[in-house]
């Protein structure tokens, strides 16, 4: 496997990984369309890649499999895992056929490396508690921290 930063040429990428994280029960709740006509779905990639935004893309034989990144979202226009404008709030997404071989857990570590780097105290996600990717966020430091919904917001001190 092999990890690199994201560029502003991993739109569609992002995308396609947002669709899966959105989708994240295997059931299609959403198709790609839908999902660009949800605001509050679609500003985790909408304008990629804008000041501040980092990301990292795994690729086997070449093959972009999966990505984690992150943004800082507003208040006025926050993200299901808003917990403060300076904290990034990240997503996560892994080709169904890639899954369980450690795709998932490789980029997550180094987008909490990158965001260490970047001088970050925190990052945030949100996350559904069916879904066992809280397991891999728990396993990484991450603690909730509230409820928005149904969905967890999970908090990672950096
Ligand atoms: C969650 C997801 C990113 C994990 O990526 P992955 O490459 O399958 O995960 P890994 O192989 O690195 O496994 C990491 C951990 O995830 C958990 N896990 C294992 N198999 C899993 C599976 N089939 N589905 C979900 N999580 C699994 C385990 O806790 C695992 O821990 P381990 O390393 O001790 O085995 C991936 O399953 C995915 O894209 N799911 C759909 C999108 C989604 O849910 N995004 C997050 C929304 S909050």
């Amino acid at each position: 496997m092999h990890l690199r930063p994201a560029t502003a040429d991993d739109f569609d990428l992002l995308a396609a990984m947002l669709l899966e994280a959105f989708n994240w029960d295997g059931q299609r709740r959403f198709t790609l369309d839908q999902l660009k006509a949800e605001d509050h779905a679609w500003r985790y990639v909408d304008g990629w890649m804008r000041a501040g935004d980092f990301g990292v893309v795994a690729e086997l034989d070449s093959r972009p499999v999966g990505a984690a990144w992150a943004r800082l979202l507003t208040a006025d226009r926050p993200g299901y895992g808003y917990v403060s404008d300076d904290v990034p709030e990240l997503s996560i997404g892994v080709s169904p056929d890639t899954r369980g071989q450690g795709v998932g857990r490789a980029v997550l570590t180094a987008l909490v490396d990158a965001a260490r780097e970047a001088a970050y105290e925190r990052i945030s996600l949100s996350v559904e508690p069916e879904n066992r990717a809280a397991e891999l966020y728990r396993s990484l430091g991450f603690r909730a921290v509230g409820r928005n919904g149904g969905s967890d917001t999970m908090v990672l001190d950096l």
